[in-house]
Order: C-alpha cells, then structure tokens, then sequence
C-alpha cells in the first residue's frame, strides 16, 4: 500500500496542489486533528469519490481549546494514522504542519467570526471553541487551496458554521457533509470515545439511543412541540446515572436558533451534548419534519 506523501510546511503544501491543478487534477482536503478512526477515514474514502487527489491534514489545533479543556491530552498518533490511511488507498498527502507553520507570528491576531450561529449549542459551553475553528479551517483553505473540503455532520454545528463561512468569504471550494459512522451499538465514533471507562464506553450509546426515541416522536408519532420532544430526550439521558447532559436542543438547520414548533417539511437539528466521566461527547440527529 503506498504510504502517503508527509507534507509539514505551508510553502510545500501550496505548492504541491498547485502542481497537480496544473496537471488537470481536482485536490479534496479533509481536515483532522488525527486519533483517526473509521469516521475520518470514510471522509477520507468520501473525498477520493470527488477528487483525483486527496489531502487529510492533522493539527491538534490550540485555538480551538478552551482553558481546562483536553488540548494536552488530546491524543497525539501520526504514526499510526499514516497507516490508517495509507490502508485506505484513498489519500495522497498528509498535511501535518507544526503550530509555528499555521502560527507563524506567535500570538494569532487575525481571526475568522461567524455571528449568531456559533453562539449556540456548542457554542455557548465551548466560548471562542467555533472561532477557533473557522480561523483554521479557513488557513488550511488558504494553504491548500482544495476544491472540495469533507466535513462529518456528527459535528452538525461545525458543518453549518463552515458553510456559511465559505459562502461568505467567497472560498472556492465546495464543502461536503458526510453522515455520522457509528460503533455497532449506536455510538458515534470519535476520537474522544477512548477517554471512556469501561463502565461510561457501556452506558455512553445512550446518547444515540435517545436521539432515535426522539426521532420516532416526531417522525412516526406526529409531536411536534420541541418542549415535549427535549424533555423526553432529557428524561431518558437522567435515567443513566454516568451521564451528565451539557445541551439537549432543537434547532433550525439554517440558523441554529431554537425552534418552538416543528413545521411540516422543514429540517430540524436535534443536537445534544453530555459527559460521560471526564469526556465530552456529542451526537444529533438531522430530521425531515414529514
Ligand atoms: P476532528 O474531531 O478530528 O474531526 C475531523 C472530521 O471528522 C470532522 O469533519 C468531523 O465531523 C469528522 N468526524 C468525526 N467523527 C466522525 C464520525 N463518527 N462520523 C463521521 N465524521 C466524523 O472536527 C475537527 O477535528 C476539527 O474541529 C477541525 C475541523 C479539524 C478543525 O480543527
């Protein structure tokens, strides 16, 4: 299997997909803070449908980190993600610049903000954390210059803030959502999972299992009345002792703001967070209000 390209400085980056634009081929990026898993390499997998060339770039990115949060203990595992993804066959570069590479004047001064929808949800446990998040990913857009970017929607949130980032900055790349790849008991994957005990790994898929209740609420039995619906998922996450709920929220797929009502035929976001011992997990649910 052909071991991909490292990559760690921006000027070599830059050029590299330069090189092969001029070559007539597209370039897809998937940004990563690595610890990968069968989540990021389906993006990886995804990106390659797209595009002739396939970069995933890996950054523990600090802006992101709210003080107290797991930035140092955030795991650190290039090695063994370069041969993650070398098994995919789907990856050309692995883009893994230093802090200095993507911070090169020290303290970063020159942010990307985008208003209102990064306020909620994450947003409002996490502040500065989507900031954080739009100024790197708009940095790997400048220094890659992909023509597609893959994002997962377990980070429903993440995904439309970038979305509307990209549009309004006028970023030349089309942005890709991927559905969420889940363990076999309903758990979605993510890097944070191996922070579990095995006693909160066993009580965690309740999270999945109480979005899909709701699911059924409004899907199947026709509520329609998000106080309802949020208190439900509520209840069910309460009756598990080792889980402990950050947000449970109903919102609007465009503007992230709570919803009262669901309307007939809208998309609705019912997106949660909780811990679980120390790790913070998130899942959700994107529903057609039939
Ligand atoms: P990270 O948590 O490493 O996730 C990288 C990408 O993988 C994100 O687009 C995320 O939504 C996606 N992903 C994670 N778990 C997934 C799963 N179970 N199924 C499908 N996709 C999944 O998200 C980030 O990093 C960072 O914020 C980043 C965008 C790289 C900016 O630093």
């Amino acid at each position: 299997m052909a071991q991909p390209l490292i990559i760690t400085d921006a000027a070599s980056m830059r050029a590299w997909t330069r090189h092969e634009r001029q070559q007539g081929h597209s370039v897809g990026l998937v940004p990563t803070m690595g610890a990968l898993h069968e989540g990021h390499l389906t993006l990886a997998r995804e990106a390659a449908v797209d595009c002739d060339r396939v970069i995933v770039s890996v950054f523990v990115n600090p802006t992101q980190f709210g003080p107290g949060e797991d930035y140092d203990a955030y795991p650190r595992t290039l090695d063994s993600d370069s041969k993650k993804l070398a098994v995919t066959g789907a990856v050309d570069v692995i883009f893994a610049p230093s802090e200095a590479e993507i911070y090169p004047l020290g303290a970063n001064l020159t942010w990307v903000t985008v208003d209102q929808i990064g306020d909620h949800l994450c947003g409002s446990s996490r502040p500065g954390h989507f900031r954080g998040v739009t100024t790197i990913v708009a940095r790997l857009f400048a220094i890659c210059e992909p023509d597609v970017a893959v994002f997962g929607l377990k980070d429903a949130q993440q995904f439309f803030i970038l979305k509307r980032m990209t549009a309004e900055m006028g970023f030349a790349v089309t942005l890709k959502g991927v559905p969420t790849v889940r363990e076999g008991d309903g758990l979605a994957m993510s890097s944070r999972n191996r922070y579990l005990s095995p006693e909160e790994r066993s009580a965690a898929p309740i999270l999945y299992a109480a979005l899909q209740e709701a699911r059924d609420q409004i899907v199947e039995r026709g509520v329609r009345d998000s106080v309802t619906i949020v208190a439900e998922v509520r209840e069910l996450l309460g009756t598990e002792p080792l889980c402990r709920i950050d947000y449970v929220q109903l919102v609007d797929t465009q503007t992230l703001q709570p919803l009262h009502n669901l309307a007939s035929g809208s998309k609705v976001l019912l997106a949660s967070a909780a811990f679980f011992g120390s790790a913070r997990l998130i899942d959700n649910a994107i529903v057609d209000v039939p």
